[in-house]
Parts: C-alpha cells; structure tokens; sequence
C-alpha cells in the first residue's frame, strides 16, 4: 500500500454507516423520508459567460470523495441503498466527469445522465417529504434546495466528529502541506521572490491555486503583518528579514490548514521570538483534550503571549494587566483557531446542541470562530501569533495604555511583519493528535 494513500476501502464503508445513521436521526427528527443533496452548479461572473471555479456543496462531498460533479444529485432514503444521479453530459467544450471508480462505488446505486434537467426523474416524486439541501442555483424544475435548518443543525452538528475515514484523509492533506511547506522554506533561503515561493509551492503540493482549500498566504518582511495577505510580489525584497507562510493542501475534499514563520539568516532576534510563539503553540496543543473549553483556551493563550511580549521587551506592564487591558489584542488581534475538515473553516463552531442555538464569543474577542467544549473527534486548528501591525500600533499610540509599550523595541520589529504558527490538531480520548506536526516528521 502507498504509504501516503491508506487502505480507504473499510474506512469508507464505517464512514457511510456513520453518514447513513446521522441521516436517519436527521431525518427522523424533523419529520422527512429522504435527504437530497445537489452537488451545485456553476456560478457566473457579471454580465459573461465565464464562471468561476467550481466549489461543490460540501455535504455532497461529505458522502463521496467527489469535488468535480456539477449537476449531480445524491439521494438517500432510510433502508435503501444511496444513490448518486451522476451527470456526464454530452460536451465538447469542457472535460466531461471521469466515470466513477475507486472504493466507493460499490456502495451507491449509480444513474448516469447526460443533461441537469434529467436528474429530476431520479428524484422522489413528491417533494413535501424531502430535506434538499444545496444552493438555490442547483433548482431542479420543482426539485428546489429547501435547506430545513433542523437537518442542517444536526448534520453540521455531526460534522464536529470525524470518522477514522475523515481523519485518514486529514492526514494525507497534511501531509502534501508539509512537503510543499518544505519547498516552499527552501524558496526563501534560496531568495526567492512571494510568487516564486508560491510557484515552488504549488509544484511541490502538486496542486494549483484552484485546488487548495484557500489562497495562500505567502508573506516576507512587513506583509506578515497584513493577516490575510495574498498578493504575489513578484520581485524580492531588497533585504530578507522574515517569511510567513500560511498555505495548507487539499485531499479528496478535506483541507489542511498550516502557517510557518521562518527568520532569515542572521535575524537571531526575530528568530528567538519565533521560538518562543513555537513553544507556546505546542503548549496550547497539548491541551486539545476533551472537556477543554475553546474559549478558555484562547484566553489562556492570550496570557501565555503576553507573557512573552513582556519577557522579550515589548511592553512594561505585566502580561495579566496587559490581557485585562486590552493591550494584547493590539499583538494577537485574531482567534486562536477554528474548526476544520471539509471546509477550511468548518461548521459548527459556535453550536450549542445538535438542535441549534448560539455559543457567544467572550466579549472583547469578536474574531474567535470557535467556543465550543473539544471532545474526540474534533479537529481544529490552534494558530497563535505576534503581529507588529501599523495601524493598531498607531490606534494604541494615541491611548493612554501607550505608556505601557517600549516603543522603540517595538519599531525596530515592524520590519519583520508578524509571526503565526499554525497546526491542526485532532481531540481524542487521550493524547492529542497533531496532524501537522506528524507530517512534518515524516521525511
Ligand atoms: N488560512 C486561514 C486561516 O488560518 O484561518
Ligand atoms: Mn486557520
Ligand atoms: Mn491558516
């Protein structure tokens, strides 16, 4: 067996049992005999006949490792088979969906059509007892998405715990962000420009910009300190100080999400700092265990950082009064982390129950996307950072908490941008699973 491919074939097969039985309970609870799925349709750029890359629903793909099947439909009804109304259109302009193959098809009961109107003869007759759900646009004749926020509730709820199945895929996601992570590392060292260390990116996951799970993020210098930036200079910098990169893989429909910082030779100062960060995150790792409460984990990690921001000279007060001040926000101005599996930034972050409802975010903590209790299953992600950031430093500047900060330390440090370290860690029973981590450790 390929090392990087498990065996998926007794994986998949427990998997669809798990997703048939969540499906019965959904079911069940709110009153309906068959769940639909529309795979989607394509979307189309303002007043052109150009769309944009296709992005299936992510409950089709929760069933079948299937990303590319615009048009098709998945049916499931209590004690019958599933089905999969799979479109291969008649088409000579675009590639036509490969004919199924692989570990699960043998489970589905399998309708081939050549054009999206006829997926409607492949569904229930009476719809009043259906649970659709999909996009507007993926509308069938009276076969329309009614997206039941009971079902919906409870499948994004189940969503939170991975299968054996999902987490064999979440590693093998990981695992093609670590090797590109590593090509990427020896772009910078070898002076490479932001695009080129994209391209070397892309060749290495063997992925283009369309099939990652979210634009990368590939940052030197001061542009660390944009958190979402994704523009591609493409020359180098004068100087080299420092490289965030934030880039993760896709893997039959289930993402990695991973963020290095690395210092250039010679910024041994920036390079302790990271070091620090990197201590701290594998500590807020470690906690991954069940019966954690996210929220309380982001607030400790607000201590921990402000702890180090006082320790390497940044600010005066202590790292308690710098946390109940506010002052740490200015330097860790992000959540600790989020879900993730089929989406980047998964469901079911701020659930209360299986039935709905709201988690609020601590006050003062508006970007955490995540305030649930961990429990075994879950994935999420744990992306601490420091970050010198003009525009809140410049907000901070005219406080009276400015006291507070050693300016000139401070200054001095705008030029490397940032640091985010950024793993995706699996709750068990016992020990956390670090998916990111165990990929960088494998050769
Ligand atoms: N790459 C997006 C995030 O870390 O959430
Ligand atoms: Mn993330
Ligand atoms: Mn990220």
């Amino acid at each position: 067996m390929d090392t990087l491919h498990p065996d998926l074939n007794l994986l998949y097969a427990q998997h669809l049992d798990a997703l048939c039985a969540r499906a019965d309970a959904a079911l069940q609870r709110e009153g309906f005999d068959h769940l639909l799925i529309a795979a989607g349709q394509p979307h189309y750029q303002f007043l052109d006949d150009r769309d944009y890359p296709f992005c299936v629903n992510p409950h089709f793909k929760h069933w079948l490792p299937v990303t590319q099947a615009p048009g098709s439909w998945l049916l499931y009804t209590p004690g019958r088979k599933p089905c999969l109304v799979y479109l291969q259109p008649h088409d000579y302009w675009h590639v036509v969906p490969a004919a199924p193959a692989g570990y699960w098809v043998e489970h589905f009961d399998i309708q081939i059509i050549r054009e999206p109107a006829q997926a409607r003869a492949h569904l229930p007759r009476d719809l009043s007892r259906c649970a659709i759900l999909g996009e507007a646009n993926a509308a069938i004749d009276d076969a329309a998405p009614n997206n039941p926020s009971g079902v919906l509730d409870y499948l994004h709820w189940q969503r939170s715990y991975k299968t054996d199945y999902e987490l064999a895929l979440m590693r093998v996601a990981s695992r093609l962000g670590a090797r590109a992570h590593r090509a990427a590392e020896a772009a910078f060292h070898a002076g490479a420009s932001e695009f080129e260390i994209h391209m070397a990116y892309l060749a290495a996951a063997r992925q283009t910009d369309n099939q990652l799970p979210y634009g990368n993020i590939i940052a030197l210098n001061e542009h660390g300190a944009v958190l979402h930036y994704t523009d591609l200079a493409h020359a180098p910098p004068a100087q080299r100080h420092s490289f965030l990169i934030d880039a993760g893989a896709s893997f039959h429909g289930y993402a990695s999400d991973i963020t290095r910082t690395h210092a250039a030779a010679g910024a041994a100062e920036f390079k302790d700092l990271i070091d620090a960060v990197d201590a701290a995150q594998t500590g807020f790792c470690a906690k991954v265990r069940s019966g954690q409460s996210y929220p309380e984990l982001h607030l400790h990690a607000h201590h921990v950082l402000a702890g180090i921001l006082k320790d390497h000279g940044f600010i005066r007060m202590s790292a308690e009064s710098a946390v109940e001040s506010g002052l740490s926000s200015t330097f860790f101005p992000h959540g600790l982390g989020h879900p993730i599996g089929l989406q980047v930034h998964d469901v079911a972050g701020f659930q209360a129950s299986d039935s709905g409802g709201t988690i609020p975010r601590p006050p003062g903590h508006p970007y955490l996307r995540m305030t649930r209790v961990l429990e075994p299953g879950m994935v999420v992600t744990i992306e601490p950072g420091l970050y010198f950031i003009d525009l809140l430093l410049a907000r901070l500047k005219d406080k009276p908490l400015a006291r507070e900060v050693r300016w000139e330390h401070v200054d001095a440090f705008r030029r490397f941008g940032g640091i985010r370290i950024e793993d995706d860690v699996v709750c068990t029973r016992d020990t956390p699973e670090n998916l990111t981590r165990d990929a960088f450790a494998r050769p």
